[in-house]
């Protein structure tokens, strides 16, 4: 039998007869030839069987074949005849492993329910493969360029013993006989903790959000990516994630190239984005929203309307700064000429999809920070090791999260937000 080689590798093997196994993604057959569309994870690639070629065995196994069953196909690699850099399949043999009862997804359009229902099916849809994929370089994208800003990567706690983002969208749970304790929203509390030992970190893992919404941004369980720098402030946590930004876009236009194609994405929307962000601050936002039409007033958060509003203005990614203290985190460091306003960021993709990113440097003082807590009603006893981190040895430090979800909708042009996990929890459902 040949070797058994990955689609993704096919090219280095032309004139070769190889082994591929995987699925068939489709077929089409005449009575002379069959065409076989076959996935092997790695990629996709055309099978050509004639029947003149083949035994006669084979060619009934052939047509024996239903879409998704699981198949070894050897042959020999050419080069397609009109397409150059395509190559194909000129079958030998083909082997049934198992075959498929008739596939639930077919090719005609679904409606949502449907395909939801039937997450783990389709899955295997070359669209969902391609924002998989986006998805996957993203990750690695992401620990690359820290790794090459000498942070390291550190695991924080799933389970917690206090909220970071405000007490309105936690989980909760009944932990053995200590009590309530709660799902993560965010690592980062625990990441101020550890850049007093390493400096710089970040974390990268599930988080959660009781959210009520039912929007096409928000989902329940997502992947955020949290960094804490010890000894930035607010300008240094800007640069750094325009820095990130970018260099995520051009690792997927580097290596993602056949995904966005299938996609549809927009390239050039991708290609023009660089540093340095546009950058307002939350009250010229809200100038600029109510000449819109908005009915946002200061101390208000964007609305989803908002964003979109924003993004007619602003071409690229946009930074929205100082924020109302009222309005974000306790941790947040207030403005120096103005208590009223906290050093924060959010980021803010082009094209409508909303926030990317949510940061700010923090507060380092002690006492300041202790009394918005007391005006905030916080349980103080449970954030006694929060706290320490501004008792022994405090220093200016700032950070930001991103939610991984996001940036996949941003980043493959799709519509919702459900698409871009594999198994996504929103409010009316988490099965599959
Ligand atoms: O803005 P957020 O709430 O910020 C934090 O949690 C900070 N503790 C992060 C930090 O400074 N380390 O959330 C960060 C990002 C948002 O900008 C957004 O991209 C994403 O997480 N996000 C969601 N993504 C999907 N579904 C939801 N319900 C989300 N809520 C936030
Ligand atoms: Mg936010």
């Amino acid at each position: 039998m040949s070797e058994h080689v990955l689609v993704c590798n096919i090219k280095d093997y032309a004139g070769k007869s190889v082994l591929i196994k995987g699925w068939v993604h489709n077929q089409r057959s005449s009575g002379k030839i069959s065409f076989i569309q076959v996935r092997d994870g790695s990629g996709y690639i055309q099978a050509v069987a004639n029947r003149g070629d083949l035994k006669e065995e084979c060619w009934n196994t052939i047509n024996e074949i239903t879409r998704e069953s699981s198949i070894m196909i050897e042959g020999s690699v050419s080069e397609h005849p009109k397409k150059k850099g395509v190559f194909e399949l000129q079958v030998s043999d083909v082997m049934i492993i198992a075959k498929s009862e008739p596939f639930p997804i077919e090719k005609k359009e679904h409606g949502p329910d449907f395909l939801l229902q039937n997450r783990h099916l389709w899955l295997r849809s070359k669209k969902q493969w391609a924002i998989q994929r986006i998805r996957n370089t993203i990750i690695c994208a992401t620990y690359d360029f820290f790794m090459g800003e000498n942070f390291i990567k550190v695991d924080t706690p799933i389970i917690t013993a206090s909220s970071c983002e405000g007490t309105t969208t936690l989980f909760e749970l009944e932990y053995f006989d200590l009590g309530k304790a709660y799902l993560s929203q965010s690592g980062q509390l625990y990441l101020e903790a550890l850049i007093s030992a390493h400096g710089k970190v970040f974390d990268f893992g599930p988080v959660f959000r009781a959210e009520k919404s039912k929007t096409r941004k928000h989902l329940v369980e997502f992947w955020m990516m949290d960094a804490e720098m010890a000894f930035y402030e607010h300008e240094d946590n800007i640069a750094i994630q325009e820095r990130l930004v970018c260099s995520i876009i051009r690792q997927v236009l580097k290596i993602n190239q056949k995904e966005l194609e299938i996609l549809g994405r927009d390239i050039s929307k991708l290609d023009s984005i660089s540093p340095p962000f546009e950058r307002i601050t939350h009250s010229e936002a809200v100038k600029i929203l109510q000449k819109k039409g908005s009915g946002i007033t200061e101390d208000v958060d964007l609305g989803a309307n908002d964003e979109s509003l924003l993004a007619d203005v602003f071409k690229g990614p946009l930074f929205i700064e100082r924020w109302p203290a009222k309005i974000k985190a306790f941790y947040m460091k207030r403005c120096p000429d103005d208590y009223n306003y906290v050093k924060a960021s959010d980021l803010m993709a082009p094209e409508g999809f909303g926030e990317l990113i949510g940061g700010s440097q923090r507060e380092d003082d002690y006492d300041l920070l202790l009394s918005r807590m007391k005006e905030e009603n916080m349980p103080i006893d449970d954030f006694q090791w929060y706290l320490d981190t501004r008792r022994y040895g405090s220093v200016p430090h700032s950070g930001f999260g991103y939610g991984l979800e996001r940036l996949v909708t941003w980043i493959t042009g799709i519509e919702h937000i459900r698409e871009t996990i594999p198994f996504p929890r929103m409010l009316y459902r988490f099965y599959p």
